[in-house]
């Protein structure tokens, strides 16, 4: 039995674990940066292990012991409501401790890097360090720089990679498969981490990803990545069996490249009349934040064919899992380091 098997059962009272991934891989990365680096295998465990967890945060007593003894720290140098607030909730339902760094209030604002505080949180003796960051691989620095897990929550507009996988796993809980699925990903492109997440997870899990969004606010080169683009809302919803509808990231808009926001609604809002040009069951997504009446109707947004806040609630399960699999795979290399003789790892 593998020991990530054997640590679910012992955790778990009822570990409904799709034990054919279990048998494929196992989970060795001390870090989750992105998912362009994770093969099928491995998003899959994590999808797996994800909907054990679910079935945790659904009973009376929503909490298990398997990271009693840990330290999470949540370091975040961008605004977040959802993301900070799943990530805590998902290390206390695994008795974890948690701390909550806001760069706003830390000794960032005078002037430390993000390496100096990375070592200065891990010789506090923490074991993982959820980071959001507004620069593009900033995750990545800090991961090369510490022993502790880094989890990436969000770095610039390179990936958001908790994000994207809670987005599979309400797809993969709400259709049954990814597999062949018609995924519309609709608002800016350009600027959006949850979108370069998302496709490198659903394509690589067989999904067809269509982007669509006004010209100026498609990558370059993006059908490199696989995907089709589209600039006609109607035809990215034609066959869509989902649409995750993104946030127009003004904040990001250092080129002026955005349409003005009426502009935008009226011409690339998900709206209901634009929905009876989709199939009657579409699964309507959103990452949140929501801005209603720019990139999605109130009447969407709350209505029969949205999940957005399935969404939020995935987002716990899908978290569990992942703070679960770099915690054991962190001992795990911890314990080959010692057997090795290495000072520490
Ligand atoms: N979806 C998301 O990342 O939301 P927050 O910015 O609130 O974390």
């Amino acid at each position: 039995m593998s020991l990530l098997k054997e640590e679910l059962e012992r955790n778990l009272n009822k570990p409904e674990v799709d034990k054919a991934s279990l048998r494929k891989v196992a989970w060795v990365r001390k870090d989750l940066l992105g998912l362009q680096e994770l093969s099928r295998e491995e998003l899959e465990l994590i999808l797996s292990t994800a909907e054990s967890f679910k079935e945790v945060i659904s009973r009376e007593i929503k909490k298990v012991p398997t990271l009693r003894g840990k330290t999470v720290v949540n370091l975040f140098y961008e605004p977040s409501t959802r993301t900070r607030t799943s990530f805590e909730v998902a290390a206390k339902r695994l008795s974890a401790d948690v701390i909550n760094i806001s760069t706003d209030s830390s000794s960032v604002r005078k002037g430390e890097t993000l390496i100096d505080t990375g070592k200065n949180i891990e010789a506090l003796k923490v074991d993982i360090i959820v980071v959001r960051h507004n620069y593009s691989g900033a995750a990545a620095m800090l991961a090369r720089n510490v022993h502790a897990s880094v989890i990436n929550a969000g770095d610039g507009w390179h990936e958001h990679p908790t994000q994207a996988l809670l987005d599979i796993f309400t797809l993969k809980e709400k259709l049954g498969r990814i597999e062949g699925l018609n995924v519309s990903i609709v608002g800016d492109i350009a600027h959006s981490r949850v979108a370069r997440s998302n496709i490198w997870g659903l394509t690589k899990l067989g999904a067809h990803v269509t982007v669509c969004a006004p010209p100026l606010l498609i990558p370059v080169s993006i059908e490199e990545m696989g995907v089709k683009v589209t600039s006609d809302v109607e035809a990215a919803l034609k066959e869509a069996d989902a649409v995750n509808v993104l946030r127009m990231q003004f904040e990001r808009d250092t080129e002026n490249a955005f349409p003005r926001q009426l502009e935008y609604f009226k011409n690339f809002g998900i709206t209901v009349d634009r929905l009876k040009h989709a199939k009657k069951n579409i699964l309507v997504m959103h990452p949140g934040p929501i801005n209603r009446g720019i990139e999605i109707s109130s009447e969407v947004a709350d209505g029969p064919n949205s999940v957005i806040l399935e969404q939020v609630t995935n987002g716990i399960a899908v978290r569990m899992a992942v703070l679960f699999l770099v915690a054991q795979a962190h001992d795990q290399l911890r314990s080959k380091a010692r057997t090795r003789g290495a000072k520490k790892i």
